[in-house]
């Protein structure tokens, strides 16, 4: 399926190879500032994907140049605790597999559980920790996604996320944490979380990162640090926290975004 619907985007799609995919989370929608847009298109183009449900997520699929690279970048995602099914998910990096994308780029909004990172920080994700029981390649094995059972050592290619640690900005190293949500943590969760080597917590990526490296894309995962999670700082968790610390940071994550293109090979 995923392969027609491929095959049937605007012909600008396949006419050059792309280098890259992005996909962005939480308050990442309009970071972007390409030098050229090729194409884009509403989701509800985009057979069995869907629209986004989630406030201060976008819901196109753009074509562009950005940082001198051909790039699609996914704005808005699908979050598991939407109710979707995780093939909804992990639908943006199974598309752009079907498109020869060879690497892709997460991004997220996360609560800080290492207490260095406070709001506004920009963490590169290095590995990740899925105690939620939910994994995406569950189900019948499709031999040509990968193998039946992926090996994850190392799902963050260390080469793109030194790319980003060595983009300018400054930009940290750490472990995030996959949360179902919607509910935010509890205070016992996050020392829980931090206990077991958590830097940040957040309601996705990590069902994209092991579909993307399974199937043998490069990938690279990016969090903005907006909020304390939940214990941890003063105020009762909300959604415009998390929209309004992004905002303040947009000006370094849209740098970090097109130092990291510009330096892809
Ligand atoms: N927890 C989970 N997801 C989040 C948080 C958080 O504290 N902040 C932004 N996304």
């Amino acid at each position: 399926m995923l392969e027609a619907v491929a095959g049937n985007l605007p012909k600008a799609f396949r006419e050059a190879p792309i280098v890259c995919g992005l996909v962005l989370g939480s308050g990442w929608g309009d970071v972007l500032r390409p030098e050229a847009l090729h194409a884009r298109l509403p989701y509800a183009a985009l057979e069995g994907f869907g629209a986004s449900t989630v406030a201060g997520h976008h819901g196109e699929l753009l074509l562009m140049t950005l940082g001198g690279k051909r790039v699609a970048a996914f704005s808005g995602r699908r979050h598991y605790y939407e109710g979707c099914d995780l093939g909804q998910v992990v639908y943006p990096v199974e598309l752009l597999r079907c498109l020869g994308v060879p690497a892709v780029l997460l991004t997220n909004a996360a609560g800080g559980l290492n207490p260095g990172f406070a709001p506004g920080t920009l963490m590169a994700v290095e590995d990740h920790l899925n105690l939620t029981g939910v994994n995406p390649l569950r189900g019948p094995h499709r031999p040509e996604w990968g193998p039946r059972f992926p090996d994850l050592s190392r799902v963050y290619d260390p080469a793109l996320t030194d790319l980003l640690v060595r983009s300018g900005e400054d930009v940290r190293r750490g472990v995030y944490a996959f949360s179902v949500g919607p509910s935010y943590e509890t205070p016992a969760e996050v020392r829980a979380l931090r206990a077991l080597g958590g830097d940040a917590v957040g309601m996705s990526t990590v069902p994209e990162a092991i579909v993307a490296h399974a199937a043998g894309l490069r990938v690279a995962a990016l969090s903005c640090v907006t909020n304390p999670a939940a214990g941890l700082g003063a105020e009762p968790l909300s959604h415009a926290e998390v929209l309004a610390a992004s905002e303040a940071a947009k000006p370094r994550m849209a740098a970090l975004v097109a130092a990291f293109l510009r330096g892809l090979p």
